[in-house]
């Protein structure tokens, strides 16, 4: 029987009408389109103090960061709508991929819970550069964790404008483009699926 793929989407702002935010809502709805199984998550729920050494001796990895981390297992892939600040990965992103990569046990289990992941990466902005600049890094970031990402990615420039009223994309190439994305995370997660099943 065929794998059909879990996909976590999630943004990588909080704001009210974030561009991401509509970015991660057009995501979800095509790699549902496509067959995958997906679920919508916010950050905002997954609330985390800035990474300090001393915090996670003390304390150790946040329970919100080790629930991530099991969200995260348990879905063979998943999909970031990020912004950009100043041409690199915003603060929520990379603090949150930065406690996730201190996860190292659950349940007294060693536990890697990036490992074997698939992950694809989407930007928006009102710029030209359609926060496409950020994704670089993000890349590389989630490179270093053990994330396999997708070559295909999508940037949706001028945001303000980009969507319809009901969030759709009204430019083809757009649409295009996330479809691809989607297309490839699917059938790469499906190919790789090391989820956990509960
Ligand atoms: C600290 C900071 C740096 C920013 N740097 C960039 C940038 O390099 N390129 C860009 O296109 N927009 C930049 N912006 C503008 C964001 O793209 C804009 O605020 C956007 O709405 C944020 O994404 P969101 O709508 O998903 O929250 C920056 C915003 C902030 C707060």
């Amino acid at each position: 029987m065929p794998v059909i793929p879990k996909i976590l989407v999630f943004a990588g702002s909080l704001r009210t009408g974030a561009f991401s935010i509509s970015t991660a809502d057009a995501a979800m709805k095509e790699l549902a389109l496509q067959g995958a199984e997906v679920t919508r998550i916010s950050l905002g729920d997954y609330p985390l103090p800035i990474m300090d050494q001393d915090l996670e001796k003390e304390k150790g990895v946040p329970e919100t960061a080790q629930k991530l981390a099991r969200q995260i297992a348990v879905h063979d892939g998943f999909l970031i709508a990020s912004p950009e600040y100043n041409s690199s990965i915003p603060p929520l992103v990379k603090n949150t991929i930065d406690w996730v990569s201190r996860v190292r046990r659950d349940g007294g289990r060693p536990f890697k819970p990036f490992d074997g992941k698939v992950a694809a990466l989407c930007s928006s902005s009102d710029g030209n550069f359609a926060g496409a600049r950020g994704l670089y890094h993000l890349r590389a970031v989630l490179m270093a964790c053990h994330v396999e990402v997708i070559t295909p990615q999508c940037s949706v420039g001028r945001a303000s404008e980009a969507f319809d009223e009901h969030g759709q994309f009204k430019d083809e190439r757009m649409r295009h483009q996330m479809e691809t994305v989607c297309r490839t995370l699917i059938e790469r997660a499906a190919m790789m699926s090391t989820r956990i099943e509960h």
